[in-house]
């Protein structure tokens, strides 16, 4: 247990997390920190733990200390997805990686991918059928898919978007498991689910090992990042081997659409509630005014951040500002979701309220959706341009209700989804 930072005993966190330690952890830390305050230290068996719901404390991780922490045991069961990409690599591999991925993220690169995005959006909202409840979730879920594989691959592999869904699905149920010492020990036994998980696995290694060998062979005169990527690594002294690219193109492919897909059906899920921010939604989007839309997705990523929770592990003893003395091999997180709602932080802080935007900005590091420091979201841009244009093709000609009875509550898993279908209605406006 961290010394000095108070917390509570062993007997009432196992209590307060077993036996769904993630589904449980918001409702366990707002009270633990109700209680102890806003660096809390608890353990279980087989780990200690420092949350910090604190801005100071964490920019120190997250800046000013950020070689004293690693990527935390999550970003290593995700590596079983995802390999050596930026989101799960530690250094000097990520700093060498970054710099080569930069460059598909420039400014004038999303640019380019607007027009997919802008196309997408549109086809999306042509085929959406009025007066028939569908499933926001999905929905959002397979068009960001398509985005994502046009925009980063340059082909659409939409074809094979029932590959990657599984996959993924079965990692974010599995994900809690791996969490906890059998978790490893899961990994390697016959188990139905890890045979299907490895299953998912390979069959996502064929599409992409396939998009690799096939630009390889035919060229990178593409906007899209792959042919980037491949563009760059040429300049390096060692090429990257193909491996290495399909973990950054594997890394980019799901953390590129399963975030923004979360982040636009909580739009949808908000809005449908909001009539008066819908209205004015709607028609900032037929005015072409991006900063009220953007406004619109600052708060809704401040309610619901899809990266919900943010981990580290501590390489070595560190002492955080304000925080407290942590013990090496501790794991320390921070939770968007909980630092967002701070009422001293922000007012009235469950209130869904875009206007609060125009206001004085928060102090840093209070509102953190994207992370922080060397290890921040590269994909911010992408995602807000992303979200934006979709919004603004989807809320334009329509509105959306929920279906009558239907109870959308938050999963926090690996990303913040929702717990069951978001089943909704589109009105023509
Ligand atoms: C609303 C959408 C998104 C949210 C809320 C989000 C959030 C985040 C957060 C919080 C981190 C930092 C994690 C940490 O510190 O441990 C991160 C990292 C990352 N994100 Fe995003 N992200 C989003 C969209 C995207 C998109 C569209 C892409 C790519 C197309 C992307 C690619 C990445 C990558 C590669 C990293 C690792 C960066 C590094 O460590 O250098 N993300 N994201």
């Amino acid at each position: 247990m961290a010394s000095k930072i108070p917390g509570p005993s062993r007997i009432a966190t196992l209590l307060g997390l077993l036996p769904v330690p993630f589904q449980r952890f918001p409702e366990f830390m707002r009270r633990s920190t109700a209680r102890y305050g806003n660096v809390v230290a608890f353990a279980l068996p087989w780990r200690s733990y420092v949350f910090i719901n604190d801005p100071e404390p964490l920019k120190d991780m997250f800046v000013t200390q950020q070689h004293a922490f690693s990527k935390s045991l999550g970003a290593r069961v995700l590596r079983l997805l995802l390999g050596e990409g930026l989101l799960t690599s530690e250094e000097p591999l990520h700093r060498k990686m970054r710099r080569i991925v930069q460059p598909a993220f420039h400014h004038e690169r999303i640019a380019e991918y607007e027009r997919i995005m802008e196309r997408d959006a549109r086809e999306f909202a042509e085929m959406l059928r009025l007066g028939e409840a569908f499933d926001a979730h999905a929905a959002m879920m397979e068009l960001t898919l398509r985005i994502a594989s046009e925009t980063l691959f340059g082909s659409d592999e939409s074809d094979s978007a029932a590959a990657v869904a599984d996959a993924l699905r079965l990692m974010m149920t599995e994900f809690s498991a791996m969490l906890t010492p059998i978790g490893a020990l899961r990994q390697r036994l016959p188990l139905r689910n890890t045979r299907r998980f490895w299953r998912a696995r390979r069959a996502l290694d064929a599409i992409i090992y396939d998009l690799i060998a096939r630009r390889r062979r035919n060229g990178t005169q593409r906007v899209d990042a792959l042919s980037m990527l491949l563009v760059a690594q040429a300049s390096e002294s060692a090429p990257l081997s193909d491996e290495q690219l399909r973990d950054e193109i594997m890394t980019l492919f799901i953390a590129g659409h399963e975030t923004t897909a979360n982040l636009l059906t909580w739009t949808l899920y908000l809005l449908a509630q909001h009539p008066d921010v819908d209205a004015r939604t709607a028609a900032a989007a037929r005015a072409g005014d991006r900063s009220y839309l953007n406004r619109v997705l600052k708060e809704v990523l401040r309610l619901y951040p899809p990266a919900w929770i943010i981990g580290r592990e501590a390489l070595r003893d560190v002492t955080l500002a304000g925080g407290g003395f942590i013990p090496r091999g501790t794991t320390v997180f921070a939770a968007p979701l909980m630092l967002h709602r701070r009422p001293d932080l922000f007012s009235d802080p469950d209130e869904f309220d875009p206007d609060r935007w125009l206001g004085p900005e928060p102090p840093p590091f209070a509102y953190v959706p994207f992370g922080g420091g060397a290890r921040r979201c590269i994909g911010d841009e992408f995602a807000l341009r992303e979200a934006s244009i979709v919004l603004q093709a989807l809320v334009s000609r329509f509105r959306f209700e929920l279906a009558p009875g239907a109870r959308v509550e938050i999963a926090p898993l690996v990303t913040l989804r929702p717990a069951g279908p978001v089943m909704m209605g589109a009105i023509a406006r």
